[in-house]
């Protein structure tokens, strides 16, 4: 069986990931933070090395800035709707997820009178990229805060984050990246690319399970704005009836998934020990691969900038003739290959590419895939254009 939907949630996980999880299970058990002997105290130091790789893996100076949450969606909502305040303008891009999209849109409609924010949806180019000249003059005296996709699930375009990060310092707003498709496969520093919020999953290239994720909160993000999504029990301050507003707790109410995160700390490990740029190599090869392979078929288009140094592993197309639907269910069904068709949670992105309403088919390769692998798909992928194409004509 070959998995290439490693865009939605990676599969296989490394070794060390499932062995993590077995033995919090097993051996540790208990609360993190919560009591002090010391299976407490255990739980708390596996959840406390998660921060560490991951602080390490940011290139984040103080892993107490990182808060963790249920998976990218939560952090970015927790940004969104825990920063915005009404009357304040956001910049974002045509290639956003709904996970961005819809907290903006929802932010942006006016309800019971109330003043809403302002949104810019800057579009992108037809191959999925940002021009950020263009971004740049969307920026107006109001404007709170640019929140771009680090790269697109649809067709895996990079958009200029470290510009964005240059712009918004030049303009006193923050910025917001949605690095759900990046973390863990393309090279992220906070510091470098001037990245004041940071939302990440741990369920893709951080090899992590799922209900794991977070948000990494800059020196620059005034904590006191920033709004915790919900208020309760952190362990901390118990004599306190007000929430603690010291990071993490402000923003961790609530029992953490020490389970995931065990597991998601075995992953970050990983990717650490591969590191970050030898997984990138790995992976653009792949995804060359895939891209000449599949630009060669006849009956084939190809979505995005077909640029690999501009792009992620993840690679969308459509056969001519057939249904994204129905190639998704024949590879499954004949060829035993995964992978995600349709819109991608992404509507506004398949709107920016051409492919709404219809979709594409999205391989979504990942650091544990080889170019066996991409061949043998190749192979399906002309079989099926082939048929397609004799049906045709
Ligand atoms: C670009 C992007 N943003 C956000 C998300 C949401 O991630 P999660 O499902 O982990 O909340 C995804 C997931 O597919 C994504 O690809």
């Amino acid at each position: 069986m070959i998995y290439f939907d490693n865009a939605a949630t990676s599969w296989p996980k490394p070794p060390g990931v499932a062995e993590a999880m077995l033995h919090f299970l097993n051996e540790v058990g208990a609360n993190p933070g919560r009591s002090g002997h010391r299976l407490s105290v255990e739980a708390g130091r596996i959840v406390y090395q998660a921060r560490e790789a991951l602080a390490g893996l940011f290139n984040v100076d103080d892993p107490l800035r990182i808060a963790f949450a249920a998976n990218a969606t939560e952090a970015l909502n927790l940004a969104l709707r825990g920063y915005l305040r009404p009357g304040d303008h956001v910049v974002a891009s045509s290639m956003e997820h709904n996970a961005v999209m819809r907290p903006l849109r929802a932010l942006a409609g006016s309800s019971g009178g109330r003043q809403a924010i302002a949104l810019t949806v800057m579009p992108c180019s037809p191959q999925g990229f940002l021009d950020p000249s263009r971004l740049e003059a969307a920026i107006r005296p109001e404007t709170a805060l640019i929140a771009l996709n680090h790269a697109s699930n649809v067709c895996g375009s990079l958009l200029p984050v470290r510009e964005a990060g240059a712009i918004a310092r030049r303009h006193g707003c923050l910025l917001l990246v949605d690095a759900a498709q990046t973390a863990g496969a393309y090279p992220l520093d906070v510091e470098a690319d001037q990245i004041d919020l940071l939302a990440f999953t741990g369920h893709k290239a951080l090899l992590g399970p799922m209900g794991t994720g977070g948000l990494v909160i800059g020196e620059r993000v005034d904590v006191e704005r920033l709004e915790p999504l919900k208020r309760g029990g952190t362990g901390s301050r118990s004599e306190w009836q007000e929430q603690p507003d010291f990071l993490p707790d402000k923003y961790e109410s609530g029992t953490a998934n020490a389970v995931g995160l065990a597991g998601l700390g075995a992953g970050v490990r990983w990717v650490l020990d591969q590191s970050v740029p030898v997984i990138r190599r790995h992976e653009v090869e792949l995804a060359q691969r895939l891209i000449d392979g599949l630009v060669s078929i006849p009956g084939v288009t190809v979505y995005g900038g077909l640029d690999t140094a501009r792009q992620t592993a993840t690679v969308s197309f459509n056969i001519a003739g057939l249904l994204p639907s129905d190639v998704g269910l024949r590879l499954d069904e004949e060829y035993d290959i995964m992978c995600r068709v349709g819109l991608h949670c992404a509507p506004a992105a398949h709107e920016t590419l051409g492919t709404f309403p219809q979709g594409a088919v999205r391989f979504g390769l990942g650091a544990l895939n080889t170019a066996g692998e991409v061949d043998m798909a190749l192979e399906a992928v002309d079989k099926m254009a082939r048929s397609a194409s004799s049906i045709i004509s």
